[in-house]
């Protein structure tokens, strides 16, 4: 199944890197290095900008991992929840990066998340960064929904660092590859999705999407694209 084998992957990332090499355990690598606070701080641009983050926004982050970027998007705003359904992860996150009682993280399938959530009026503004991916198309068409349905003040939802199916031979080259890796969400980069695909995707589901520009410095910019989707 192919939830058991991302989480799975995650837990492994994670007990590989040490305790503070925060980025690292989310795999925000090169060849194995943890990549710079300067690319970090590329992302965290990105995203505050896509949303056009205000003091008054609340954010939910679905798949937000160790919570070591979910923190700078808190510190942008009034607060907010990040889900993950990785254990240690979660764990880290609990442990190193609730500054505020409005901050909170919880272990959790971002589906079933969406689909129960208590308070969903809550949030203005969602995030899904590196995540998105590893949703089967069934399950990513049923979280747009549900975030278009329930989530009725979400204004934006930002899906970021998705792996581009028209570029995949940037990141692969001669590489060797598994048949049909770019359809499955049980592998280590996920889904590669083309823009149109997301595009369409987001349109049935009720959302506009608009393609944003990558820093040309950014590690991935080569084979990865976010979107900013609008209703
Ligand atoms: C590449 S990491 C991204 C973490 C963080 N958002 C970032 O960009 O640094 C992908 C994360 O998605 C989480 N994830 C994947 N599928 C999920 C699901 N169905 N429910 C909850 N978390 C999921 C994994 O556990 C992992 O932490």
């Amino acid at each position: 199944m192919s939830k058991a084998f991302v989480r799975n992957l995650y837990e492994s990332y994670a007990g590989a890197s040490g305790p503070d090499d925060f980025f690292g355990q989310v795999k925000h690598t090169v060849a194995g290095k943890t990549v710079s606070d300067e690319q970090i701080s590329m992302i965290v641009e990105a995203v505050l900008r896509g949303l056009a983050l205000e003091p008054a926004d609340r954010i939910l982050d679905l798949c937000c991992g160790n919570g070591a970027l979910t923190t700078r998007f808190f510190a942008a705003c009034e607060g907010g929840l990040g889900i993950d359904f990785s254990p240690t992860l979660i764990g880290v996150a609990n442990k190193h990066f609730v500054r505020r009682p409005q901050e909170s993280f919880r272990l959790q399938d971002v589906l079933d998340y969406v689909r129960c959530a208590a308070d969903p009026s809550l949030f203005t503004k969602a995030v899904c960064h590196g995540g998105f991916q590893y949703l089967p198309r069934s399950d990513a068409q049923e979280l747009l929904e549900l975030l278009h349905r329930r989530f009725t003040n979400v204004q934006r939802v930002f899906l970021g660092n998705l792996p581009d199916r028209n570029r995949i031979d940037a990141f692969f080259g001669t590489r060797p590859r598994a048949a049909n890796v770019e359809h499955e969400a049980a592998s280590p980069l996920g889904i590669w999705r083309s823009i149109d695909e997301v595009e369409a995707l987001s349109a049935a589901c009720g959302w506009t999407a608009t393609v944003r520009p990558m820093d040309p410095g950014y590690y991935a910019a080569h084979y990865r694209y976010d979107v900013v989707l609008h209703r």
